[in-house]
């Protein structure tokens, strides 16, 4: 018998971000079966079909069905909290969630990548920075050399990420952001779109504008 050894992945999200995933997905040469999410209204994700909840994994996973051998999860949720928690679910039943990365990005060959995380097309990664698990480095977004981008941080598309700066868990940069050099933000915090980052931010909350600045309303 010919080992069936093309890899099949179930995208976890069936939302707008899901679509964009399955499209890097594919260009890695996964075949993606469809979309599992906890909306059971949800049916349908743009061509894919919604086939299940997040009950439905160990069912997937111990399936006899050659359709589903050699079998991938990837977790396709904006939310850096809720991205966290599947993440961390899948870790405990020990699936291993790949890495994947858009062909047009440009990525340095020192730069370190942790599982589950995605990087989208014309995303630019410069020398010695590390990006950790289950972030999602949106597209056309670049972060320079030696930054730190801690797990499940959101970097939305067109953010500008200059050399030696550090983004603390769970942090989300609004699209079209622009951070300078040296700079230190922590855990937990929401930049607006369009902001522009010139301090650490040290403390959790929203921040935004030009320059970006704590919003206590
Ligand atoms: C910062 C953000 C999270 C705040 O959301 P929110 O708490 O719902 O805030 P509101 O929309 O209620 O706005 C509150 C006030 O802040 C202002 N404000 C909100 N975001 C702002 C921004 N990015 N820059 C400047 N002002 C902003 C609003 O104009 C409003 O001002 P007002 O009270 O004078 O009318 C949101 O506006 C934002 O920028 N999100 C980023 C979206 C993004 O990057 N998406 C990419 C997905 S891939």
């Amino acid at each position: 018998m010919i080992e069936n050894t093309i890899k099949k992945m179930i995208i976890i999200g069936a939302g707008g971000h899901g679509k964009v995933v399955a499209d890097i997905a594919k260009k890695n040469q996964y075949e993606v079966i469809g979309f599992i999410d906890d909306n059971e209204n949800k049916k349908k994700n743009g061509k894919y079909d919604v086939i299940g909840t997040i009950k439905d994994i160990d069912m997937y996973l111990n399936s006899d069905d050659d359709k589903y051998s050699n079998l991938y999860f990837f977790v396709a949720i904006g939310n850096n909290q809720m991205r966290e928690e599947i993440s961390k679910l899948l870790m405990k039943k020990g699936i291993i969630q790949p890495t994947l990365i858009h062909p047009s990005a440009v990525i340095d060959d020192s730069v370190s990548i942790g599982e589950g995380t995605v990087v989208m097309a014309n995303v630019v990664i410069n020398a010695d920075t590390n990006v950790g698990s289950a972030c999602i480095i949106n597209t056309s977004s670049s972060v320079d050399h030696d930054c730190i981008i801690e797990d499940y941080v959101h970097i939305s598309p067109g953010v500008h990420i200059a050399g030696t700066v550090k983004v603390g868990k769970r942090t989300w940069i609004g699209i079209g952001t622009s951070i300078i050099n040296n700079i230190s933000l922590n855990e937990y915090v929401i930049i607006g779109a369009g902001s522009s980052v010139i301090k650490d931010i040290d403390d959790k909350g929203i921040y935004f504008g030009i320059p970006a600045k704590k919003n206590y309303g």
